[in-house]
């Protein structure tokens, strides 16, 4: 084969390729397959916006295909190319002013829906009824923390990590902030993006019309594993809200010794209360008292108090779905076929990712451990001690 029908080829099997990855049924960041009024606003504005480009695209290249076409020089009989040129026209005022006017008035016409559509994304307001008042939402290298407010007295009820849950029907506000770099908070299928600066919260929204999980990706580069900083967003019924929120707001108990998971909460103590917040079991800030929600009050008293800044708090960390900046499942089944508030009982444990995850960390996600960013190596740790570790983790439902 030449090596032009060879680039031909090999242009038409790429071009066909990138198609094909639009067949594929899993689109978990797909921004048509909206699930919230947000998310239908914005596309009800980029489908229109998309159409018109397409036909000025389409009007533009078409004229320049027919002009190259049209006036191409051509051959005369004896072989010579006629480079004669066409008759030539210099200025016209009637088409000039058509070319400025007509494009003004289109890009006039996209600002008015497009300033009223963010005027309208970032009029961000609870409802008198909201079960959530607004989450304070802090991203991490690399991972997501939720401060979810169930009342306004400005302590967090629930701490959580990377998976957002959240009672359809109802608009939840967002305080979107950073501990260190600025990331980008992104559920395409319920809002658009909005940046997680540090030292600022910025305001925004989620709103789910029906239950379900809904992927998102940190959109901002933040550095080494900016691509493994993924999050959740689960949204489930009113009623599940609250067996779940009423769930999340206990605290642990310390475990008496001879209970099977004594072992693991006492490698815990030792090993990762360091950084990790389990309420009712570790003590961060060394008083002598076990933790409470109201360490978090102020976010800063406990970032000074922890060697990391901050890790995910594992109160519940058997009744989230995935772990690790949501990188890997916490259980086999993918959680998918289970209730939510079902997987931490029906689930059966992805126990190989999560032994691999406990023991050296930045080997399955890059991170700057020794500078605190990302979750250290443990491979001090004997195997029986990871096991006895990962049984505790597990039962903390
Ligand atoms: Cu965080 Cu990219």
């Amino acid at each position: 084969m030449s090596r032009r029908r060879w680039i031909r080829l090999s242009a038409l099997v790429g071009v066909l390729a990138l198609v094909l990855t639009s067949c594929g049924e899993d689109h978990p960041l797909s921004t048509f397959d909206t699930a919230g009024e947000n998310a239908e606003s914005i596309n009800g504005l980029f489908i229109p916006v998309l159409v018109i480009a397409a036909i000025v695209l389409i009007a533009v290249f078409g004229a320049v295909g027919y002009f190259a076409v049209r006036f191409r020089s051509s051959k005369d009989e004896d072989g010579n190319y006629d480079d004669e040129l066409p008759a030539q026209t210099h200025g016209n005022f009637r088409l000039e002013i058509v070319w400025t006017i007509l494009p003004a008035i289109l890009l006039a016409v996209i600002a008015v829906f497009t300033l009223s559509l963010i005027f309208e994304l970032n009029d961000v307001e609870a409802a008198p009824d909201a079960k959530i008042q607004w989450v304070d939402v802090v991203g991490q290298q690399w991972w997501w923390e939720y401060q979810i407010h169930l009342d306004d007295d400005g302590i967090p009820d629930i701490v959580t990590a990377n998976e957002l849950v959240i009672p359809i029907g109802q608009e939840v506000p967002l305080m979107v902030t950073s501990r260190d770099v600025i990331h980008s908070f992104w559920i395409p299928r319920l809002n658009g993006k909005r940046d997680a600066v540090p030292g600022r919260s910025t305001e925004w929204k989620l709103q789910a019309d029906k239950p379900g999980r809904f992927a998102g990706q940190c959109t901002e580069f933040c550095g080494l594993s900016h691509a493994f900083m993924r999050m959740w967003t689960v949204a489930v019924t009113p009623d599940e809200f609250d067996a779940w929120a009423e769930n999340q707001m206990q605290g642990v108990e310390p475990l008496a010794e001879g209970d099977e998971r004594y072992a693991g909460e006492q490698i815990f103590l030792a090993q990762c209360s360091g950084c990790h917040v389990i309420v009712g079991v570790t003590d961060t800030n060394g008083d002598g008292e076990t933790d409470d929600w109201d360490i978090y009050d102020g976010a800063n008293e406990i970032t000074t108090a922890l060697t990391s800044g901050a890790a995910p708090n594992l109160t519940h960390f058997a009744t989230r779905t995935t772990f690790a900046g949501s990188i890997y499942d916490l259980y086999m089944d993918r959680a998918e076929d289970i209730p939510y508030l079902d997987v931490a009982s029906a689930g059966e444990l992805n126990r190989k990712d999560l032994i691999a995850w406990v023991s050296n960390a930045p080997e399955r996600k890059p991170a700057d451990y020794l500078d605190g960013r990302g979750m250290p190596p443990f491979t001090n740790l004997s195997s029986d001690d990871i096991n006895a570790l990962i049984t505790y983790l597990a039962g903390l439902d």
